[in-house]
């Protein structure tokens, strides 16, 4: 029984010292959300568990090397022990009550992280080898900055261009993947004012160590007179305009400026050049042929090409904004 005692308290100190110890060297970044609250509890939850585990092992094993080695004079073999019950339901009930309460908080945590706020601030996120782009649907604004108001709630909705990419600040905790084709959606309340940055956490082409973006936590007041200042900006430019609106459309998403082809066709050298159509007809792409692609795109398919991929754009941009578009590629021959 004394062995008992005795293993049983050093394992108790042992716990203590290797969780300070843990704690002690930072494992973890500045937390900066109110999603982080609870991550962070269940993570110290399981550094005190990894203590204990730890602390069970190292402290029976050399407690039992010590102790219990075989002692001068001593010649005969150890008692020969086949099994025990106890022990057996012991350690798998005691596991399996574990695993139920670690289940538990894990749930209760993903409710508090994945909680929807519906006043939440929008921002889309964009994904590209190997760049990032933030758009504030309220606002009109795009930015290559994630400017984000302290104690608010964003949704953002994000998406990639290309291939899986993964949306990560680790001061935030939360992390989520970005997949073409699809929009995927994360919850951050940031709660912290001051600079981060935004990483990618999946292996996604050669500069993806390189794929990083500012992240900027700034007061409420703060955000308004960026929002403000931002929409304050007139741009006298049309092909600027244009080009704004198409990042702000993911119309690049389809059609490349470098001559490559993607799910539509490309818009370099496209203005003023001969284009083949599907019935075989050849037409020059003039203002018009641009214009009237942009406001209904099934009118005149070109060849190599399917109807139905392209929105109706005469629905959701008015007049100018296509006259702006249709500027900008016609800059592009
Ligand atoms: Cu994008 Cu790694």
């Amino acid at each position: 029984m004394k062995h008992y005692f005795i293993i049983g308290a050093l394992v108790v100190v042992c716990t203590f010292l290797i969780q300070a110890g843990l704690i002690g060297i930072g494992l973890l970044p500045v937390q900066a959300s109110l999603q982080a609250v609870s991550i962070d509890q269940i993570m110290y939850v399981h550094v005190w568990l990894i203590s204990f585990l730890f602390s069970l092992i190292i402290v029976i094993l050399t407690y039992s090397l010590v102790v219990f080695r075989r002692k001068k004079g001593e010649s005969g073999d150890g008692v020969y022990i086949t099994g025990s019950n106890r022990l057996e339901i012991a350690w798998t009930l005691i596991p399996l009550v574990a695993v139920i309460i670690l289940a538990y908080v894990g749930a209760g945590s993903l409710g508090v992280v994945r909680r929807i706020d519906p006043s939440a601030l929008v921002v889309k996120v964009i994904s590209a080898q190997w760049s990032w782009q933030f758009q504030y649907p309220d606002y009109g604004i795009v930015s290559t900055e994630l400017i984000l108001p302290v104690g608010q709630q964003i949704d953002l909705q994000m998406t990639s261009r290309d291939v899986i990419h993964g949306f990560w600040i680790p001061e935030f905790r939360v992390k989520q993947d970005l997949v073409p084709g699809r929009t995927t959606d994360l919850r951050i309340t940031p709660t912290l004012i001051g600079n981060f940055k935004v990483r990618c956490s999946v292996l996604c082409g050669t500069k993806h160590s390189y794929m990083e973006g500012k992240v900027n936590v700034i007061s409420k007041a703060d955000f308004d007179a960026w929002v403000a200042q931002q929409q304050s900006i007139v741009i006298t430019d049309p092909v600027v305009r244009g080009q704004l609106i198409v990042a702000q459309n993911g119309c690049d998403s389809c059609h490349t400026v470098d001559g490559t082809k993607g799910i539509g066709p490309t818009w370099a050298r496209l203005y003023q050049s001969t284009v083949t159509l599907s019935d075989g007809t050849k037409v020059i792409a003039d203002s018009a042929y641009l214009t009237s692609s942009i406001v209904d795109p099934n009118l005149q398919i070109v060849a190599g090409y399917s109807a139905n991929r392209m929105p109706i754009f005469g629905d959701s941009l008015d007049a100018k904004a296509i006259a702006d578009i249709v500027a900008y590629i016609e800059s592009l021959k």
